[in-house]
């Protein structure tokens, strides 16, 4: 498994991440999972040479980082853990925390996750979204508090916007943006990731399978529910316009003898500025396909190819 800086964070993280929402486990998600099935895919990363697990509090209210926790005792050296804050799940509505970066809060936060990862650090601590209501240099304070008490070893931040990306740069590091990116999802290549690059900031691609609508397993008569039945791309013209694409792409995949997931994984872990894609898996069959999506090169003009199928499912919508 490759390895690259996240940024200048000097952390070096797997060229595949491994992310642990559908872990969480909850009705309105992912549906049920099988707790013992999430341990062995998070020992099935490890062994593969992933070191970059994503959890977040919100995830399944704190059962993601539980397992997550669970699952690295006795081999905390080969992980980099990665979770969030602005989300606090203690403060849980109707299912779902309020958006909040107050100090206070962060640091309560921070110890919470501390405790569910059984660990004495974090060594990345993401702002989750944007709280309009903080001003972001009382936020940024307390994660640079943070650091220098060695609770967390690098800051990122998440669903921020460049500009709201650029007013925190203003109060301290940040070493790592996430955002969505895949190939139906490029949006971030026309302004963060390119702003990343050149502020020197790492970029995590979240939901890099489209929520594993891109590995191709999907038909034109299945139903959806929990995050699938919300997402657009699951949903009527579009849904049959990405099953057309994934047909345009499956040869491609073939060609290479690699899966189409695979396939899909190396172009979003090869986009400029891609620092690693954050793969959510649930099994540790599907780590293992994942992490042979690295390790080997896309062609110029497979690339090329690539481009003009996912250019044309754009003009089609
Ligand atoms: N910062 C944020 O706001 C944010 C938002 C979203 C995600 N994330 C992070 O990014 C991670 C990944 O995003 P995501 O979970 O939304 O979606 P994803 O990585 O695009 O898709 C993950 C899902 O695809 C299916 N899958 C994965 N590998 C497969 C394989 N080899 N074969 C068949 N199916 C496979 C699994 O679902 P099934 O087994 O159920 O089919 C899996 O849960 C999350 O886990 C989380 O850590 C962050």
């Amino acid at each position: 498994m490759k390895h690259r800086f996240l940024g200048d964070s000097g952390l070096e993280v797997s060229a595949v991440a491994l992310g642990t929402w559908a872990m969480g486990g909850s009705i309105e998600t992912w549906g049920p999972v099988d707790d013992g099935e999430s341990i062995a895919a998070i020992h099935q990363a490890l062994d593969c040479g992933i070191n970059l697990i994503d959890t977040a509090p919100v995830y399944g209210l704190g059962h993601s980082e539980q397992i997550v926790g669970n699952a690295i005792q006795g081999r905390r050296d080969e992980v980099l853990l990665a979770t969030k804050c602005g989300l606090p799940i203690a403060s849980t509505r109707n299912g779902y925390p309020p958006r909040c970066l107050a100090p206070a809060s962060i640091l309560r936060e921070c110890e919470q996750s501390l405790r569910r990862l059984r660990t004495d650090v974090i060594d990345l601590y993401l702002c989750h979204w944007p709280d309009p209501d903080t001003p972001i240099r009382d936020t940024m304070e307390a994660l640079v508090g943070l650091r220098e008490q060695g609770k967390i070893r690098a800051i990122g931040l998440s669903n921020f916007s460049c500009e709201q990306v650029a007013a925190a740069r203003e109060f301290g590091p940040i070493h790592c943006i996430q955002s969505p990116f895949s190939m139906v999802a490029r949006r971030a290549a026309e302004d963060l990731v390119p702003f990343c690059r050149e502020h020197g900031m790492g970029v995590l691609a979240y939901s890099p399978l489209a929520k594993g609508l891109l590995t191709g397993k999907f038909r034109e008569k299945d139903t959806f529910d929990g995050v699938r039945a919300r997402d657009p791309d699951f949903i009527g013209k579009r849904y049959l316009r990405n099953l057309r694409m994934l047909e345009s792409l499956r040869p491609v995949a073939e060609a290479y003898d690699k899966t189409l997931t695979q396939l899909v994984i190396n172009w979003t872990a090869s986009q400029p500025g891609i620092t690693a894609p954050v793969v959510g898996a649930k099994r540790a069959s599907q780590v293992l396909e994942n992490a042979g999506g690295v390790g080997w090169s896309i062609r110029d003009e497979d690339r090329l190819r690539i481009d003009r199928i996912l250019q044309d499912a754009q003009g089609e919508s």
